[in-house]
């Protein structure tokens, strides 16, 4: 049998980048996943490339009802064991320079957003438990000068998680949350890739991380191998947030 055997996923943010790593290593460890994002062509690309186990949903995470239609179209795929809560935005800027949009928004898609998406899991996964992983950052661990907005939502991911934890538990619904360092995907081409690298020599390993490195972890957390595991908090960062 394998590892994800009649197991269904939602991964938020999954068109492309960590959200997508984790659809790949999922389907091909036996698992369904509903596939959401906002980029809708990427993301039924991806769900057309990994074939029947996955299906694309429409969903921006910050809009509760679209939940309840993700959730919806989760549970046609198979028993719903799993969310996680991948999507982000980050746009650096010092303080002085982030209006109220710009906080607002961080704010709505990375935190707002793992609240919805906890609180919509609540109900499927009531009866037999399940596994949420929520995405934070080494920003949500330490101080990182000209990231405040999205330094804000990913401590609040860390803070959510561990309420989460403690008030889930009894329901069988495990909370936990990854917080990965400088991983080489998109979202780090907001700066030059130049800079990215020099900024991973100050690290013990000194390199960007991969999609499919953080996906490892993520896919422990979601399987019962961890299953004695809640509220933990884990880096997979190089070291970088030592
Ligand atoms: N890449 C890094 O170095 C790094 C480091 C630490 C944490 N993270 C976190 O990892 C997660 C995945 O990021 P990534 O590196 O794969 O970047 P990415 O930009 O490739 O992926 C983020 C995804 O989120 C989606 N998204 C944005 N707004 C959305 C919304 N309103 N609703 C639904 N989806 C939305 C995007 O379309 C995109 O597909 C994010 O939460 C990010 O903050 C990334």
């Amino acid at each position: 049998m394998a590892r994800f055997d009649q197991q269904t996923f939602l991964i938020t943010g999954g068109a492309r980048g960590m959200g997508a790593a984790q659809a790949r290593k999922l389907v091909a460890q036996g698992g369904k996943v509903l596939i959401t994002d906002i980029l809708e062509e990427q993301g039924q690309a991806l769900a057309a490339e990994l074939g029947a186990s996955a299906r694309f949903c429409r969903l921006d995470v910050s809009d509760e009802a679209q939940w309840a239609q993700a959730v919806t179209q989760a549970q046609a795929l198979g028993h719903l064991s799993g969310l996680v809560n991948n999507a982000g935005i980050f746009a650096p800027a010092s303080i002085e320079n982030t209006d109220l949009a710009q906080f607002e928004q961080h704010f709505r898609v990375n935190q707002l957003g793992t609240f919805l998406g906890i609180k919509a899991m609540i109900a499927p996964l009531r009866e037999k438990g399940g596994s949420i992983v929520n995405i934070s950052s080494t920003a949500g661990l330490r101080g990182v000068a000209h990231t405040l907005a999205y330094s804000g939502t990913k401590w609040a991911v860390r803070g959510m998680t561990k309420a989460a934890a403690r008030e889930l538990g009894d329901l069988k619904i495990r909370v936990n949350c990854v917080h990965p360092g400088l991983i080489d995907t998109d979202m780090l081409k907001v700066r030059d890739q130049a800079e990215n690298l020099i900024q991973a020599q100050a690290q013990p390993i000194k390199r960007l991380g991969s999609a499919d490195e953080v996906a490892d972890l993520v896919l422990f957390l979601l399987s019962p191998e961890s299953a004695f595991m809640t509220g933990a908090e884990l880096a997979v960062d190089g070291g970088r947030s030592l």
